[in-house]
């Protein structure tokens, strides 16, 4: 007889757990939204070639601040800490510099660690073509150490009015201190 009771209330204390373990995950949504899947999904490569004395003309890159030990020539040393840069960068399908553009990248990124290369980046994808009209919107902590980083797409407007998500940053290319590209990867879970 005490046995029995034992099992079964064993049992209900099982059933109980269960019961609240159903109850946490679906109190989550968080997890639920972490694992939708995008309703559009872009990519493109966008060609940032910065201004280092000597190529004012393709330059599509220019550091505008600088700490005071630096200037605006020269990226500054300690992972170029305090140097602003704004660019206007073609946009491309591939990851060929010479294909042609389908839209303009602009904005600007800002080297905002002294001991890492890290930066932060905030820019429009800006489209005026038969391919895509309107912009994206992109912000966020670019630690380009990353293979790859993840920003905030903030918003859009035309094709992409009202657009959010997130865009996978990957540096494609890195050559000196003067050409790099980024491939873009742009999950959106919002669309119009
Ligand atoms: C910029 O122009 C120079 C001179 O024409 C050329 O050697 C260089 O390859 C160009 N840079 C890029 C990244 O296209
Ligand atoms: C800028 O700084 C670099 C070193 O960081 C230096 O070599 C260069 O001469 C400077 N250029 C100007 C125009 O001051
Ligand atoms: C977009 O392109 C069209 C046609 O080339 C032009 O008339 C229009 O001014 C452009 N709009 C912007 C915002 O650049
Ligand atoms: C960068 O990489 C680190 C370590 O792999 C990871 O924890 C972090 O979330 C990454 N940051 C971004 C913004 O992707």
């Amino acid at each position: 007889m005490g046995a029995h009771t034992k099992v079964s209330s064993a049992l209900l204390l099982l059933l109980l757990l269960l019961l609240i373990s159903i109850s946490t995950s679906t109190a989550t949504p968080s997890l639920g939204i972490k694992h939708r899947r995008p309703c559009k999904r872009l990519v493109f490569y966008f060609h940032d070639i910065i201004y280092n004395g000597q190529n004012s003309h393709n330059a599509t890159a220019a550091i505008v601040g600088a700490p005071a030990w630096a200037n605006t020539t020269i990226l500054a040393g300690k992972n170029h800490f305090g140097d602003l840069v704004v660019f206007d960068d073609p946009i491309t399908l591939d990851n060929n510099l010479h294909s042609t553009p389908v839209g303009r990248a602009q904005g600007f990124y800002i080297y905002d660690k002294k001991d890492i290369f890290t930066a932060w980046i905030g820019f429009s994808f800006v489209f005026n073509s038969t391919y895509h009209k309107g912009s994206i919107n992109f912000a966020g902590a670019d630690p380009l150490m990353n293979k790859t980083r993840d920003i905030s797409v903030i918003g859009g407007t035309g094709d992409f009015f009202m657009a959010r998500g997130i865009a996978t940053l990957m540096t494609d290319a890195f050559e000196g201190e003067v050409y790099f590209r980024l491939r873009v990867d742009v999950k959106l879970y919002e669309c119009w």
